[in-house]
């Protein structure tokens, strides 16, 4: 009997420790509870549920330490915070590969509750690629996209990865949501075989590899394709075969116009090429039309 009293008095104190005032300073704030970070790129955020929402004045401060630190040192951005959130990004973090630890108490005047200690954890491992920020340029039937690559120029969460980032990007008509076409692309890049004159919409998330992370989409980015250009296709196109060197011909009428071939074998045995040629002004891409299909 004497034995399960004592257990139960132990179970009281493991499981309401603020009630004790020898425990916590003489006062009767509760600790907070459930403490988490969240981290998007470079921004560091600390979240806690209040204890004491009853007491008046009540605000929160939390504390961290690293390998390499006897003491616990002040949060930066997390003293005597009222709301049950706080934002640490300034915090001086020698590299992102480390564990740190945190804890946060109530307080109200010289009163504190106890720590409530915020489960350790790596930033690295936690923080999330956050939303990318996106630049879009019309063409007839391109779309030209320049990305910005997660976090801030001056990034440490992401420091060593930049150029492992992948791009992952899904278009649609908005007249029909139901043409969706998704593609890998890199920060600058272009969409072709779009329609002229027509609305797209798309969104991009960045991903990593290894260790494999996969980003937040970007918010819906929209933006209608140009005419279609007006600009004359290359003309005559011919093309001269002698002792099976192969030479192409084509007319064109504007100056400062740079071209582009391509050519497709339909068949080996019947001999048939589809030709297209793609023309350049003043370093435009301006179409990669009209086809030209011939047979030598
Ligand atoms: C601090 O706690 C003591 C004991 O619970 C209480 O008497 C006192 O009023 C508290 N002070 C403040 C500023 O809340
Ligand atoms: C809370 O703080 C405000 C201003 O800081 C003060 O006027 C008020 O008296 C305080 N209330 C309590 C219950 O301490
Ligand atoms: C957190 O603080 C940093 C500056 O230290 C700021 O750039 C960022 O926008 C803040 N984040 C939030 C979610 O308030
Ligand atoms: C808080 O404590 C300091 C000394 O520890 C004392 O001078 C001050 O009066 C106290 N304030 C309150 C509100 O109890
Ligand atoms: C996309 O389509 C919806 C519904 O047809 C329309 O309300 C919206 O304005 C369109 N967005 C753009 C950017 O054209
Ligand atoms: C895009 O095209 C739609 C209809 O085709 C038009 O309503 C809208 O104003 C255009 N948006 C811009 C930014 O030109
Ligand atoms: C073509 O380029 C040359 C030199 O780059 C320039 O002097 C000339 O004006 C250009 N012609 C046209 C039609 O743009």
């Amino acid at each position: 009997m004497l034995a399960l009293l004592g257990a139960t008095t132990l179970m009281l104190v493991a499981g309401a420790p603020w009630v004790l005032p020898a425990a916590s300073g003489g006062t009767n704030l509760k600790s907070p509870e459930n403490g988490r970070v969240c981290i998007i790129d470079d921004n560091f955020i600390l979240k806690w549920n209040s204890n004491s929402e009853s007491v008046r004045n009540v605000t929160f401060s939390a504390e961290y330490k690293i390998p390499g630190m006897d003491n616990w040192k002040k949060l930066p951005g997390c003293q005597h915070i009222t709301s049950t959130e706080c934002n640490f990004s300034s915090v001086k973090l020698k590299n992102v590969y480390e564990k740190i630890e945190l804890r946060i108490r109530a307080e109200k005047g010289n009163n504190t509750s106890q720590w409530h200690e915020v489960k350790p954890f790596i930033p690295f491992q936690k923080a999330q690629i956050g939303p990318l920020d996106v630049h879009l340029e019309a063409e007839d039937k391109a779309i030209i996209i320049n990305i910005s690559p997660p976090g801030t120029k001056d990034s440490i969460m992401w420091a060593m990865d930049h150029s492992s980032f992948m791009y992952s990007l899904v278009i649609w008509k908005n007249s029909s949501r139901l043409e969706e076409r998704t593609e890998t692309v890199y920060s600058r890049d272009k969409i072709y075989k779009l329609s002229p004159e027509t609305t797209y919409c798309l969104k991009v998330k960045a991903e990593l590899r290894s260790p494999r992370r996969v980003g937040l989409y970007s918010p819906v980015y929209c933006i209608n394709t140009t005419e279609k250009h007006k600009v004359p296709a290359p003309e005559n196109i011919q093309i001269d075969a002698e002792n099976q060197v192969y030479v192409l011909k084509w007319d064109y009428a504007y100056e400062n116009t740079t071209f582009r071939a391509q050519w497709s074998q339909c068949d080996s045995s019947c001999m048939c090429y589809f030709l297209s040629l793609e023309y350049l002004t003043h370093g435009r891409d301006l179409s990669s039309e009209p086809t030209s299909s011939m047979s030598p």
